[in-house]
């Protein structure tokens, strides 16, 4: 989503400067073509040369350094841009932009600019939270500019308080949420991912392959789209979505009781968490000792099928997505599938390709719908496969109503 996209990153007067570095840094690393613009101040925490290094691009500063031909600097890579990132953001620079105020090249290109605004704060708590500040905020809000809060901690004045620049990588999500259309604002998307896991004993237990990489990032789209969102997570590697309520299980017993708990109140429901379908009989208290018992018998017993419960109790409205880990005969195993649990989509996953499926970080899947769309997904990357499987989610539901309403 960031891969060739041409960023302005503004940097302004603030100790938070050297994190200006590391956001730069990653929006390359991630494909983007960043353009740095700094202020005088910021020029007296950090060297413009760290960031043409870091992003191969001339840093500009000065109002009138970049006339080229009939090309007004400011303005014309203000017109190049898909968005402005100012990270640090001073008070100073919240100041001048809310008050209209274009004294210097930053301002002025922001005054000048089309494309969204995002700014991520960085000052003394005592700043951020005067009243001049907060309503500085509360005026650029209103005018359509973007935020991504500071955070609290330990600033470097050495006060705790609100006011340390959001982590680089949290601004990151928030660019592509700022990107991103908000077609499901207003749905609640409860999302499974992960495994789930069956206890023989304390330390052993039952589980599969799965890692939970494509539940993280419907979820993560689902967010970046305005919807509230619920990740019921079996056991990951994966840092928890910002933005989401996130739900840690381990057993499918512990998943079907969070599911089924906040089922009711979602409008939609992904369930791509690859759910144990047995589970030992019983679990033993204490660790089975291999000298006292040789090969114990492994007994297993059927786990309650969370999708089918959901589609059994589905409520009006609701729209139900399972999702369909296949070795053999794709299609027509989902589409079974889709019926007999009572789904309105159904994404198959064809388990045996190595690029695709449990560990992979790209998935090529076949989207089904209970009204006979059919809407395949070459191999990408996870995170486009949620994006297009979100897009046939808000379509279908757009037919579904369009539909009731006629
Ligand atoms: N699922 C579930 N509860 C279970 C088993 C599966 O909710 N106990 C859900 C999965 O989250 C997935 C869908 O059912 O969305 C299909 O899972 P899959 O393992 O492909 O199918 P099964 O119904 O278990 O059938 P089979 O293993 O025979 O293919």
């Amino acid at each position: 989503m960031i891969r060739d996209l041409e960023i302005i990153l503004g940097i302004t007067g603030s100790i938070a400067a050297y994190k200006g570095v590391i956001l730069a840094r990653e929006l390359v690393r991630q494909g983007a073509n960043v353009h740095v613009v700094m202020t005088a101040n910021a020029k007296e925490f950090i060297t413009p040369l760290t960031f043409q290094t870091v992003t191969g691009n001339p840093v500009t500063s000065e109002m009138f350094e970049l006339l080229t031909g009939s090309e007004i600097g400011h303005i014309s890579l203000a017109d190049r841009a898909r968005i402005t990132v100012v990270a640090p953001a001073t008070g100073n620079i919240l100041g001048k932009v809310a008050n209209g105020l274009a004294d210097d090249f930053l301002s002025t290109m922001i005054m000048a600019t089309k494309v969204p605004v995002l700014f991520a704060p960085a000052m003394n708590t005592v700043m951020w939270s005067s009243p001049a500040v907060q309503s500085n905020v509360r005026r650029l809000v209103a005018a359509g500019y973007n935020f991504m809060d500071p955070e609290s901690g330990e600033l470097a004045c050495g006060v705790m308080g609100q006011g340390k620049m959001a982590d680089p990588m949290r601004i990151i999500e928030k660019i592509k949420a700022v990107l991103t259309p908000n077609d499901m604002e207003g749905e609640h998307v409860l999302v499974t991912a992960g495994p789930t896991v069956e206890h023989i004993d304390p330390v052993r237990f039952v589980s599969n392959h799965s890692s939970g990489k494509m539940g993280y990032a419907l979820a993560l789209s689902a967010i970046r789209r305005g919807a509230k969102v619920t990740l019921v997570s079996g056991p990951t590697l994966l840092s928890p979505p910002v933005g989401a309520t996130t739900i840690n299980v381990g057993s499918a017993e512990e998943m079907a009781n969070a599911v089924l708990e906040v089922a009711p109140t979602a409008s939609v429901i992904i369930k791509a968490a690859a759910v144990a379908d047995w589970r030992p009989t019983a679990r033993a208290a204490a660790k089975i000792k291999k000298a006292e018992s040789g090969v114990p018998p492994l007994e297993l017993e059927e786990t309650r099928d969370i999708l089918k419960t959901l589609g059994e109790r589905k409520p009006e409205g609701q729209t139900l997505v399972g999702f369909a880990a296949e070795t053999n005969n794709i299609e027509e195993n989902a589409k079974i599938k889709m019926v007999s649990k009572k789904l309105d989509i159904i994404v198959a996953n064809d388990v045996t390709r190595k690029d695709a499926g449990f560990h992979a970080d790209t998935n090529a899947v076949k989207v089904m719908t209970s009204d006979d769309k059919h809407i395949g997904i070459p191999l990408m990357e996870k995170e486009k496969v949620a994006d297009r499987v979100l897009d046939a989610i808000v379509k279908y539901r757009r037919r579904m109503k369009a539909a009731k309403h006629s």
